[in-house]
């Protein structure tokens, strides 16, 4: 990372985020990780660090950083703890839809209590036979009078069992296609709104990945986003082009602290006489690692910066920092498990986590196979509409 380069704003999240993930997260980050808990302290530490809102406008309560800040505050809680990072982003994923959509009631209702940390809110897209087609979602809601009623179940849903507002999309007019989906902010205690099965995961431990029932669950109609039907799918699309920098700026987080360890291990590991890191074959690793990092990071923060700028057309950066970021996060972590030696593979370390936590960043908001997908659908749309 070159600070130089960074705002002084930028540099301020930067270390306000870096002394929550030093002093609060990794000193726990194996423990809720065995637990597979959700670390209220964490939270209450991020709110006390006044962190809860930083993407969301000032108008609304927040910090009005947009995506490049939460990219930064990701980046360095990440750094310490990859589970911890997305519990935070995830509140960024659940309401960019009412940031996008909302209208000013809409926006005025709840983004001030996610901007204070009082709520926090998820995203419940995918299903368990819609997930890279989300257009091929069967929950449905349909208007009763001054409610809609949502039949169906979500899955993969981040955060949904500690969050008190889950943005859903539903199908509203089933023979229209993506054009018939809409989104509509379920409170959880809205009737027919039910947690059900909780994932026991390979990383990201500590936050819940939970599956989501909505049974005849009814919800006042003016929780429908933008107060007009089959918007839905725009919107869930929209928010996931600024929300996939968020998971590119966890993979470099992880990726950086799995350096950082990876460099501190080897500087005091022994073998024929001298540290480890004096041999070269480690030192062409580790600046590999670093330089893949680098590269990784400076994509990231282009694509957040373009769609702060309001850039058109920020599908391709938001896929192409997503794809490249995470494939290094994997690349790197596992080679710094292999620094480690044995001592890589057992949990006496903390390194492992890092590469399982890795893991599902090439997964989860589009598997990198549709990253790919919509990569190059951008570019062969450029090519025809600029008629080379
Ligand atoms: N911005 C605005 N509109 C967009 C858009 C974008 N980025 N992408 C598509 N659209 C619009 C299109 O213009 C089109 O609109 P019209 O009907 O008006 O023409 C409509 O949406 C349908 O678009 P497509 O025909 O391109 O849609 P598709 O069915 O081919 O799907 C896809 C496209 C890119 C594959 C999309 O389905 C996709 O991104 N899939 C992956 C889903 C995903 O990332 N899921 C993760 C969920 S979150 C999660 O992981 C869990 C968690 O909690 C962390």
């Amino acid at each position: 990372m070159v600070k130089e380069l960074l705002t002084p704003k930028n540099q301020e999240y930067i270390e306000r985020a870096r002394a929550v993930a030093e002093n609060v997260m990794r000193p726990v980050a194996a423990k809720y990780d065995v637990e597979q808990t959700y670390p209220w302290e964490v939270q209450r530490a991020i709110r006390e660090a006044g962190l809860s809102g930083v993407w969301i406008p000032e108008e609304y309560g927040g910090e009005g950083g947009g995506v490049m800040d939460l990219c930064l505050v990701v980046e360095q809680f990440s750094r310490a703890c990859g589970g911890m990072g997305v519990g935070y982003a995830v509140n960024a994923l659940g309401s960019f839809p009412i940031i996008l959509g909302g209208t000013e009631d809409q926006k005025k209702r709840w983004l001030p209590d996610i901007a204070s940390g009082e709520k926090l809110i998820s995203f419940g897209l995918s299903e368990k036979d819609a997930g890279s087609d989300a257009g091929g979602m069967t929950t449905r809601a349909e208007r009763q009078g001054d409610e809609y009623v949502i039949n169906g179940e979500k899955k993969w849903n981040t955060g949904g069992a500690v969050a008190s507002l889950n943005t859903i999309f539903a199908v509203t007019e089933p023979d229209r296609g993506a054009r018939g989906i809409s989104g509509i902010v379920v409170e959880k205690d809205a009737p027919g709104y039910r947690v059900g099965k909780h994932e026991d995961k390979m990383g990201i431990r500590c936050v819940p990945v939970v599956e989501i029932h909505l049974d005849e669950c009814r919800v006042p109609a003016d929780n429908l986003l933008g107060g007009s039907e089959g918007r839905g799918f725009k919107h869930a699309m929209m928010t996931l082009d600024r929300a996939r920098p968020g998971v590119a700026a966890q993979a470099v987080g992880l990726a950086q602290g799995a350096l950082d360890l990876a460099i501190e291990y080897t500087g005091k590991r022994k073998q024929f006489g001298q540290s480890i890191s004096a041999f070269q074959g480690i030192q062409w690793m580790l600046a590999d690692m670093g330089t893949q990092i680098e590269a990784a990071r400076q994509l990231v923060y282009t694509a957040a910066r373009a769609a702060d700028a309001g850039a058109k057309n920020i599908s391709k950066l938001s896929a192409m920092c997503k794809l490249m970021a995470t494939d290094v996060a994997m690349k790197v972590t596992t080679d710094a498990v292999q620094l480690f030696g044995g001592y890589g593979f057992v949990k006496d370390y903390p390194i492992e986590k890092y590469m399982r936590d890795a893991k599902i960043t090439q997964i989860y908001e589009g598997t990198n196979q549709i990253q790919r997908l919509v990569i190059a659908r951008s570019m062969l749309r450029e090519a025809a509409s600029s008629g080379d």
